[in-house]
């Protein structure tokens, strides 16, 4: 609790909980199967005293909730529908102020189709928000064919959010042993760029909220996604790296870029480079292709 007490200090305006993985709640029920699902075993490995089992997990929800003053978002990581009517709810009463569902369906299966797939995500939506009054947001990777078109449908099965996008951990071959081992990495300042894409892109037609998480170590970037249309901003890589000042420098650098401009309210940086140009996003993003395929073949 004592971290999250930290970050309220240095000026956070929420925050999210390690996720619950799936798993664990059905090891608590008894029906584990020795199939873990990868990313939950990268997190498990990646951080082992984080292991709770859903017991665990709501009383960290209450503790939280008692620590803190700022809105405590509870995460949970997981594939499928079944766990989650009852659980949801017990989270809720734990005193979670939000939930960020961390959807992370992976088709192991070559016969299931894309269309199959992001149907997953909606069932999920629909049954954790037919069990709960606060509000759901999902965290979704950036790997859909049409990511617009998928969060205006996370948006109708009930979505009050979307947080984009999330980093999945990535396995490695040790070559010696042949076993998976998992590769922790923390995102690079760089990684943003494909996000910020994607939040130009959709802040302006899905109407819904989004939260950006990737690459913010600056108030550069915090600007940048602000500008975009993200609603909040997450830091995950930047504490783990820098400690909890991260997020005070993130603060007065905003407030100094906002009073320079002359900008009173949060609202008014809010989507201010993308306003009604989502078609200028599009022209420009060709032409930088066009202009980098130019050099590279003539220069
Ligand atoms: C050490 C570590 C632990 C993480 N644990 C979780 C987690 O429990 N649940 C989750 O949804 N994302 C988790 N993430 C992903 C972050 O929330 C975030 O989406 C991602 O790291 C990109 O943001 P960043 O560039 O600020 O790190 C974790 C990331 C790191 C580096």
């Amino acid at each position: 609790m004592a971290n999250l007490r930290k970050a309220e200090e240095a000026g956070a305006g929420a925050v999210i909980l390690k996720s619950l993985f799936e798993e664990e709640i059905r090891q608590d029920a008894g029906d584990i199967d020795n199939t873990y699902h990868p990313e939950a075993y990268e997190y498990m490995t990646a951080d082992a005293a984080m292991v709770y089992g859903s017991g665990e997990y709501l009383e960290y929800v209450r503790k939280a909730a008692d620590s803190v003053s700022i809105p405590v978002v509870a995460s949970i990581n997981c594939e499928g529908t079944k766990w989650w009517t009852d659980f949801a709810s017990n989270i809720e009463e734990a005193g979670a102020d939000a939930i960020e569902l961390n959807i992370a369906f992976i088709p192991f299966d070559s016969g299931i189709t894309g269309q199959q797939a992001e149907e997953k995500y909606f069932e999920v939506v629909k049954s954790v928000k037919s069990s709960v009054d606060i509000p759901v947001s999902v965290k979704i990777g950036p790997n859909f064919s049409s990511i617009p078109n998928m969060v205006t449908r996370l948006k109708e099965a009930g979505a009050d959010g979307v947080t984009m996008f999330n980093k999945y951990f990535h396995m490695k071959i040790n070559t010696r042993t042949m076993e998976l081992e998992p590769v922790h990495t923390f995102s690079d300042p760089s990684d943003a760029y494909r996000v910020l894409r994607w939040i130009a892109i959709v802040s302006k037609q899905c109407g819904i909220e989004i939260s950006a998480s990737t690459g913010v170590y600056d108030e550069d970037m915090l600007i940048q996604y602000l500008l975009a249309g993200a609603n909040t901003v997450q830091v995950t890589s930047a504490l783990y790296k820098n400690g909890f000042s991260v997020v005070s420098d993130l603060n007065s650098g905003l407030q100094s870029w906002m009073k320079h401009r002359n900008l009173e309210k949060i609202e008014d940086v809010i989507g201010l480079a993308t306003k009604k140009k989502v078609k200028q996003v599009q022209t420009f993003e060709r032409l930088q292709y066009i202009k980098i395929a130019d050099g590279a073949i003539f220069q």
